[in-house]
């Protein structure tokens, strides 16, 4: 694990999830919540997304068993800031074995607010391991992983007895993100089994996230918001529910909610039709957005589309926290292009993103990026 900043002190997180899911229901809204996402969602753009009001952020999904082995595999895969500046991290591992993840966990403890399991990556190499969304076929090994993770961070000192432990400053949370299947039975059942006994409130994870896809589905297809409705309604008072998927903006979302305030208005008959038609899911608690953040990290603070200030407060960050120069620049041609909301404005046009992609340097970057803007600016004058 790699280190930003001076200090250790103030390292450890001291806000539970569960507080902070709370603190967005007294506040009358959703959670927001940053998308773990293979190479992006490293600290620094973790960072960024939090100046902009997200809540909680995921690390990419960590394959659990090369973590546990290899130091190298440690220091380049999670990165946490020790200087104050560190947003409520879950840290999601990709795993198959009860030990194996119980381990990892119990090595990103001290560091961070949560541990969470992948069961939604669809990729072939994951599913021929039966890592990510091949463990929606597994739910009883899922169970057990969750089980094993609880009592291993209960050994260790950790406070995971959910809300009971929401107050203490060793509280940590154990979650799982799932995608749906075609039979919504069987994700029925598999929920039922991941959960345990909620009733009786000895549940093995503080809250699900839902991705309504199926392991086949493209992301290009809508989210199935009818399976989420059924999943929400059937588990959402046992545990928080947060949905991922299509989160582009708050008044596009195809569902509505009593935590979406204020709500969408409508001007014309044929938009209130559209919103009459948008089913509500009161038990509903939270946002989690991939795509739309990578565009727009300043999306949960209400921005319809990246202004230049995120891409400063990135690039910041990126000074403390540096990442690759492609995967730097990659984050910059996302922030400088059209974003997923309905307003299709970009900060640049897609010669002058490709411009960047050439440069072959920070400096090159910076002073790309400089010159750009300023033409920008000059123009709109
Ligand atoms: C580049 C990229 C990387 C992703 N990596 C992960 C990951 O590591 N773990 C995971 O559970 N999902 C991952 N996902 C899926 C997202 O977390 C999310 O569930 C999905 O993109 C749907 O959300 P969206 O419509 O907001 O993009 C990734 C998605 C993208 C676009």
């Amino acid at each position: 694990m790699d280190h930003t900043g001076e200090s250790e002190k103030g390292a450890y997180p001291t806000v539970h999830p569960l507080k902070i899911f709370d603190l967005a229901k007294s506040q009358g809204r959703f959670l927001y919540a940053c998308a773990p996402m293979v190479r992006y969602s490293k600290l620094a753009f973790r960072q960024t997304v939090h100046h902009y009001n997200t809540d909680l952020c995921w690390t990419p999904m960590i394959l659990a068993k090369e973590f546990n082995r290899n130091q190298f595999a440690r220091d380049s895969d999670l990165t946490i800031a020790t200087d104050g500046a560190q947003p409520v991290t879950i840290v999601q591992f990709g795993a198959n074995k009860p030990l194996e993840l119980a381990r990892a966990s119990s090595m990103v403890a001290p560091f961070v607010s949560g541990v969470d399991l992948n069961c939604g990556c669809p990729q072939s190499w994951a599913c021929a391991e039966t890592l990510g969304a091949a463990l929606m076929e597994q739910r009883e090994l899922v169970r057990d992983m969750l089980v094993e993770t609880r009592a291993r961070l209960r050994r260790d000192g950790w406070a995971v007895e959910r809300e009971a432990s929401a107050d203490s400053p060793r509280g940590r949370s154990v979650s799982v993100k799932i995608r749906v299947h075609k039979d919504l039975r069987r994700t029925m059942d598999f929920v039922a089994t991941v959960l345990g006994d909620a009733a009786s409130g000895s549940c093995n994870v503080d809250w699900l996230t839902i991705h309504p896809r199926t392991r086949s589905t493209p992301s290009s297809t809508p989210i199935d918001v009818e399976a989420l409705e059924i999943l929400a309604d059937k588990f959402g008072r046992d545990v928080p529910i947060l949905v991922s998927g299509d989160v582009f903006t708050l008044a596009t979302l195809p569902y509505t909610s009593h935590l979406l305030d204020p709500a969408p208005t409508f001007t014309s008959s044929g938009s209130a039709d559209a919103a009459a038609k948008k089913p509500s899911i009161p038990n509903l608690r939270g946002l989690m957005s991939a795509r739309a953040l990578l565009a727009n990290p300043a999306l949960f603070a209400g921005h319809g589309t990246c202004p230049w200030e995120a891409v400063d407060v990135f690039l910041e960050r990126l000074a403390r926290a540096p990442l690759p120069l492609k995967l730097g620049v990659h984050h910059l041609t996302e922030m400088t292009g059209p974003g997923y909301g309905p307003d299709k404005r970009a900060l640049l046009t897609k010669k002058e993103r490709v411009r960047l992609t050439a440069c072959a340097n920070w400096i090159d970057v910076l002073d790309t990026l400089a010159e750009l803007r300023a033409g920008k600016e000059e123009a709109a004058r």
